[in-house]
């Protein structure tokens, strides 16, 4: 019964409350700030093209159905996200109300997440900065600007760009480089605005007839590319893993973490609506930076070269924030024994974990100079998608195990919300391609290994039954 056991809620929170360090200092302006910094990426710049393909311009309601998706499992989070304001994600909200085994999938399932996020997002910049650079009459040889296979009929090895990107940002986390508020605010306010510059300058170039057939491929390629696109909205959640921040975490934390959702969801709509409206979709395969190539082709050519500039600037910060991320979710698994111990030791100097963050980087950055966007992308949903399903059953866990837990904000509906938030999120799961559930089970096959392998017997539940549950001690 070990597999499920649980750590101590009344403890958590406790050790939460006494854990002083970190300033209390966000607001929910600031969250929304945060979230939108995470969410705004590689999706919207890069992904909008294979939507466009898959869906036409009926990407506009792809957009929609994934935003609805996130915001059923959003509610769920939030609630969660009020309830036990303690760093380390889901993970650890898991292992209060699930028991170590489902912690163990949901903080294996968030490696999908944030670390190939990073990766993703890597490639996304990549793609990017490749077409800023060509707008200064610069390319760099084929070889080293794209994942093997990443580019019908062309050599490509090595997407150098990607993975030197990876290099910077790992360096900077390792010397305790942290997002400042400040400069995500900066690079929110620089990624809104090159949104912002492609819906209004866009708007005046876009033919209707582009806009017929509306859905090329029927409801299968809407719902495909729902699939996908659900990667533009990832991000919302890193909003709670600053609860421990946050001064007054029950109400800012689901303002913050739904109204960045619902900015996004606006943005996206019509940014959508515009590229398809200027080019015929289909005309965006293979295309590693749309959303310029729309301003290319309307002849916009200096806005979209402010756009590759400011997608460059700011997909920086999305690598920053999922890699801190990641890390942080390795750092909590390793304190709570389930991973080894090197890999939470802090750094003398820099008081950062600078093992696990290189490891990481490094991992993560070969993986982004490896593979291809959209293998990627597909593979970040499953995993997502699945430790979302399994937050929303635990809402519902903690209502029946926990009732008089205080809440300042209750997730509305239950049980319907959060069933529906898994329905939901199950559905987008089976519009992924039949490779990506293939891999998936191969990862969660590799983390049972680990977890019987080495994990149970090494979890500080088994050695310290002061933090679990009372009921839960074996
Ligand atoms: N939502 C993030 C992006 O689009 C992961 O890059």
């Amino acid at each position: 019964m070990s597999l499920f056991r649980k750590k101590n809620v009344e403890h958590m929170l406790k050790a939460s409350a006494e854990s002083a360090g970190l300033k209390k200092a966000l607001g929910a302006l600031d969250l929304t700030f945060l979230g939108i910094g995470a969410i705004i990426g590689t999706g919207i710049f890069v992904l909008t093209g294979t939507g466009a393909v898959q869906a036409g311009p009926a990407l506009m309601i792809a957009f929609l159905i994934a935003a609805v998706a996130c915001c059923f499992a959003a509610l769920a989070y939030a609630e969660f996200a009020s309830t036990i304001p303690v760093a380390g994600s889901i993970y650890t909200y898991s292992y209060a109300t699930l028991g170590e085994l489902a912690a163990w999938v949901i903080g294996w399932d968030l490696m999908l997440e944030y670390g190939l996020a990073t990766s993703a997002v890597s490639v996304g910049w990549s793609g990017y900065l490749q077409s800023l650079l060509a707008g200064f009459g610069i390319s760099l040889p084929a070889a080293i600007s794209a994942a093997p296979g990443a580019l019908p009929g062309v050599t490509t090895f090595f997407n150098l760009p990607a993975f030197l990107v990876m290099m910077a940002i790992t360096a900077l986390l390792s010397f305790g480089v942290r997002e400042s508020t400040r400069i995500n605010n900066i690079m929110v306010a620089i990624k809104v605005t090159v949104v912002l510059l492609v819906i209004a300058v866009g708007a005046f170039h876009v033919t209707p007839a582009n806009w017929h057939p509306f859905m090329p491929n029927g409801w299968n390629g809407v719902f495909g590319a729902a699939a996908v696109m659900f990667f533009a909205f990832i991000g919302f959640d890193s909003v709670s893993s600053a609860a421990e921040e946050v001064k007054n975490p029950k109400r800012d934390l689901p303002i913050g973490i739904i109204a960045s959702l619902a900015v996004c969801a606006v943005l996206y709509v019509a940014v959508a609506a515009v590229v398809t409206g200027i080019v015929p979709s289909a005309q965006f395969a293979n295309i590693a930076h749309p959303v310029s190539f729309a301003l290319q082709m309307a002849n916009e050519k200096w806005v979209a070269g402010f756009i590759d500039l400011g997608a460059v600037l700011g997909m920086l910060t999305v690598i920053l924030v999922m890699s801190y991320g990641q890390t942080r979710v390795i750092f909590a698994m390793s304190r709570d024994g389930l991973l080894p111990a090197a890999l939470s030791r802090l750094h003398p100097r820099f008081a950062t974990p600078f093992l696990t963050t290189w490891l990481v980087g490094l991992f993560f950055g070969l993986i982004g100079a490896l593979v291809p966007l959209n293998v990627l992308a597909e593979l970040i949903n499953i995993g997502t998608l699945a430790a979302f399903s399994m937050v929303s059953i635990a809402v519902l866990i903690l209502r029946k195990t926990h009732p008089h837990l205080p809440r300042a904000f209750r997730c509305p509906g239950v049980p319907v919300v959060p069933v529906l938030a898994v329905a939901s999120c199950l559905f987008l799961m089976v519009n992924l391609q039949p490779i990506t559930w293939i891999a998936f089970v191969v990862w969660l096959v590799i983390g049972m290994f680990i977890y019987f392998g080495y994990s149970r017997r090494h979890s500080r539940l088994a050695h310290a039954p002061h933090e679990a549950q009372p009921h839960d001690v074996h």
